[in-house]
């Protein structure tokens, strides 16, 4: 049932300072607008969220939920810069570090990935699990994007972006618990046997280093990149819209 605090808009109260709402704004959607940072992977402010991430996890009115699916309500207390909820972020993020294969050092996405980026902003410091190491599959066959499963969280970003702006549902993710994983929908599985294209919205909206367009390689240097510039809180503090990665 949909709380009637929810319907009208107001302000609710995250980690003690007022944040306003709109009618229909989730907790994540609400505090992002208002330049104020949650951790989150799986959205963004284009789409219906995905609820699979679990970073964006708060404390409302004492219970636990996703910020990104979530809605706001007047009156709400949530708190989500506390010790209890980062280090329980440091968890989930170092188990997405061990399920796939992430090399940050030399991933062309360095310094602008948000997985490496959360992870900072969060003070992990290693991985702490044993890797996994899984065998996944590289896609070099388009002519302008590269496909490399390694490094994808499967955050659905992309199956969105295809399915919902793009037209075209290029992605799917396929299979449950740790078996899911990104498909392509072409009768080879083969990224080059789609109609995709580098301009798809699909192909600029992956969080890390999994589509990347190819030729582009290291045209921003190391260390002039956005994320190595600033904290993401820095970045949602100046931000003056929604555009926050
Ligand atoms: Fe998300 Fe990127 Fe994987 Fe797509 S390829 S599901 S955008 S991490
Ligand atoms: Fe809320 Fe991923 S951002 S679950």
């Amino acid at each position: 049932m949909t709380d009637p605090r929810a319907q009208a808009g107001g302000s609710f109260v995250l980690d003690g300072q007022d944040v306003p709402f709109q009618p229909g704004d989730t907790l994540l959607r609400a505090a992002t607008r208002a330049g104020r940072y949650i951790p989150h992977l799986c959205w963004s402010p284009e789409f219906p969220p995905h609820g699979s991430c679990r970073l964006c996890v708060v404390r409302i009115d004492g219970r636990t939920g996703a910020a990104c699916t979530v809605a706001a309500a007047d009156g709400l207390e949530v708190q989500s810069d506390t010790a209890e909820l980062n280090g329980y972020r440091k968890t989930m993020l170092q188990m997405l570090f061990v399920e796939g294969n992430h090399f940050c050092p030399s991933c062309e996405k360095s310094g602008h990935c948000l997985l490496q980026a959360t992870a900072y902003e969060m003070g992990m410091e290693g991985p702490h699990f044993e890797e996994f190491y899984p065998s996944r599959a590289v896609d070099a066959s388009h002519p302008a994007v590269l496909l490399d499963t390694n490094r994808c969280i499967l955050c659905g970003l992309c199956v969105r972006a295809s399915r919902d702006i793009d037209g075209k549902k290029v992605f799917a993710l396929a299979g449950h618990g740790l078996k899911t994983r990104l498909i392509v929908d072409s009768e080879s599985g083969r990224l080059g046997d789609t109609d995709f294209t580098l301009s798809d919205r699909a192909a600029s909206i992956c969080p890390v280093g999994a589509i990347l367009p190819k030729r582009q390689g290291f045209e921003v240097p190391i260390g002039d990149r956005p994320y190595d510039k600033h904290s993401l809180a820095q970045i949602a503090a100046g931000a003056e819209s929604e555009e926050v990665p």
